[in-house]
């Protein structure tokens, strides 16, 4: 994807609603190359006192909303919904863009925009805190860059302004198609998915009568290192650079628990996602003040591998 300049941007009045990860990281960028930045946030909670500690002008929601020509999502993705229509809606006069750094909003229909303005997406694939890392370096963060509403014939401009202020490699997407790529690759894979693999290898090794020291630490404790691997060399990169033991045993054995029925299994859940179902899940939890969250958290506090890991770590 090509480079563009943040001409588009210059004098216009940047609205970051949130300052968490993503609405720190992407206003310090943001006003860093020079742009003018506000941010929009709930008086007295952290993002409040935390953006107006380092320096911004802070207003409320609506306030913020009003002030800018670009108003940035970057709260959390159940709440922008609510946000959305009790305090922005309404200052949405032609010629503004609402912009998201993640599908979730747009692509489940939470949000249906009005049509006179610009929407767009520019999402980084990586956590604020790597953003900022990387700011001065030539080493750009992949972000994915959609448009969804062209009303000013400009919005395409407005993304790649935004990206290149955000230090980004910009890959041309959907917000369909980055809200199910990452719902679903962090359910079952990244986050999810790696855990518990990891915990039935780990349970299993209990069974054998193996020690939770020794079963953490050829599990979990381990995993740092081949994630470096394979992000630094790829899958086959990971592979000759680990021993020939490892490796034969990986090749033929791990395979064989991913079967027909797992990928039958695993369609259905993308489906769920792809098809709104859990964002209608998730909206609904936060709203309930994540009641089935925070139980699921308080079991799992004194689970083995966590009793491990705690051991291990005195
Ligand atoms: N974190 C990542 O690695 C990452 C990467 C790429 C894209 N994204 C996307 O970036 C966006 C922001 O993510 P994040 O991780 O920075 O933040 P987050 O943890 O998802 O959300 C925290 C922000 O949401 C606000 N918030 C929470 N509940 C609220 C409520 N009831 N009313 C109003 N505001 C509320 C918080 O404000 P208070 O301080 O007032 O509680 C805070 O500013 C999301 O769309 C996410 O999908 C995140």
């Amino acid at each position: 994807m090509k480079t563009g300049s943040l001409k588009a941007l210059k004098g216009k009045t940047i609205a970051v609603l949130g300052f968490a990860s993503q609405g720190k990281a992407q206003a310090e960028l943001l006003r860093k190359k020079g742009l003018k930045v506000i941010i929009g946030a709930r008086k007295n909670h952290a993002s409040w006192k935390n953006a107006l500690k380092a320096g911004f002008k802070v207003y409320s929601f609506s306030e913020a909303a009003e002030k800018a020509d670009l108003i940035h999502f970057l709260i959390s993705d159940p709440v922008q919904k609510e946000i959305y229509y009790k305090f922005i809606e309404k200052k949405l006069i032609k010629g503004k863009t609402i912009s998201f750094s993640s599908g979730f909003s747009i692509a489940f229909n939470l949000i249906k925009p009005k049509k006179n303005i610009d929407v767009i997406m520019i999402a980084p694939v990586a956590p604020g805190k790597k953003l900022l890392e990387n700011s001065d370096s030539n080493k750009k963060i992949p972000g994915l860059i959609a448009v969804h509403q062209n009303s000013s014939g400009k919005a395409m401009q407005t993304t790649i302004a935004l990206a290149e202020a955000l230090n980004l490699k910009c890959f041309p997407s959907s917000f369909k198609e980055e809200a199910v790529a990452n719902l679903f690759s962090e359910q079952f894979f990244l986050c999810g998915g790696i855990t518990e693999l990891g915990k039935a290898v780990f349970s299993e090794m209990i069974s054998a009568g193996i020690s939770k020291e020794t079963a953490y630490l050829y599990s979990f404790n381990e995993i740092n290192l081949l994630a470096e691997l394979i992000h630094e060399y790829g899958i086959e990169g990971m592979y000759s650079r680990i021993s020939d033991t490892a490796e034969f045993g990986s090749r033929i054995n791990a395979y064989t628990l991913f079967g027909k029925e797992f990928k039958k299994k695993l369609s259905i859940k993308r489906k769920e996602i792809s098809s709104g179902k859990f964002a209608e899940k998730w909206v609904k939890e936060f709203s309930s003040g994540k009641k089935l969250l925070k139980k699921m958290i308080l079991k799992e506090k004194n689970s083995l591998p966590e009793k491990a890991f705690r051991q291990l770590m005195k």
